[in-house]
């Protein structure tokens, strides 16, 4: 037996009749072949998964639609929609550091990590400037711990937690929001709300 299981030209076997539907053009004739097996399971199965996958993803939801999917990921990495973020980092009680073994250690991390982007003096390069008064993320000392943690990667800006270690992160926040009201050379200009 063939694969695609088809009668001989002229005869079907069982019924005894003729396979030839009868049609012939610039003298090709069409034969009436039942359709093989495979393709027609083929076809069933087609329909039982999109059946199956309407009830799974559309009617009790069980599991994600891609675009959740993304989305969850996303949020897992620290990324997502603000509402998210904001949910990320907890800042409850915190409040700027002032000791000077603190502010040494921010300022280290602040050399090492941060200053490509938001220069030395924080006067901004990349990154906005530090030095100002204006603010996209907030302008208080929580404010300024919660961007540093939960990052804003669509715009630059990472989030450091994987990098630095909750005490880091209290330092460097420290550090810069001791830099707010320096006034270094060549400052990029204001971007965001003006702080209070
Ligand atoms: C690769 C470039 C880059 C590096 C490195 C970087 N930043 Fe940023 N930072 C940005 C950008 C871009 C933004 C603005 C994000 C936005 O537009 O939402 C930002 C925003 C900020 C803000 C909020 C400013 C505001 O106006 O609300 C703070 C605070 C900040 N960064 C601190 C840091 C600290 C601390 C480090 C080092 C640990 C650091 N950044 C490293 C690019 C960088």
């Amino acid at each position: 037996m063939e694969i695609n299981d088809n009668k001989s030209i002229e005869m079907d076997e069982l019924t005894n009749e003729k396979l030839l539907s009868g049609h012939e053009y610039d003298g090709i004739r069409e034969l009436d072949n039942r359709l093989p097996r495979w393709w027609v399971w083929l076809f069933i199965t087609s329909i039982v998964w999109a059946v199956v996958y309407v009830f799974v993803y559309d009617v009790f939801k069980v599991a994600p639609h891609q675009q959740e999917e993304y989305k969850n990921e996303m949020a897992a990495i620290g990324g997502g929609s603000q509402a998210q973020q904001a949910m990320a980092a907890d800042t409850a009680g915190l409040v700027q550091l002032t000791a000077q073994a603190n502010l040494d250690a921010g300022k280290a991390t602040w050399n090492r990590l941060c200053i490509a982007c938001h220069l030395a003096g924080g006067q901004g390069l990349v990154g906005p400037n530090l030095t100002d008064n204006f603010s996209i993320h907030g302008c208080g000392y929580k404010d300024i711990v919660n961007i540093i943690t939960v990052g804003q990667p669509d715009k630059g800006m990472i989030s450091w937690k994987a990098q630095l270690t909750r005490d880091q992160i209290l330092d460097v926040a420290s550090f810069v929001a001791t830099l707010s009201g320096t006034n270094p050379p060549n400052p990029k200009a204001p971007q965001g709300d003006p702080c209070k």
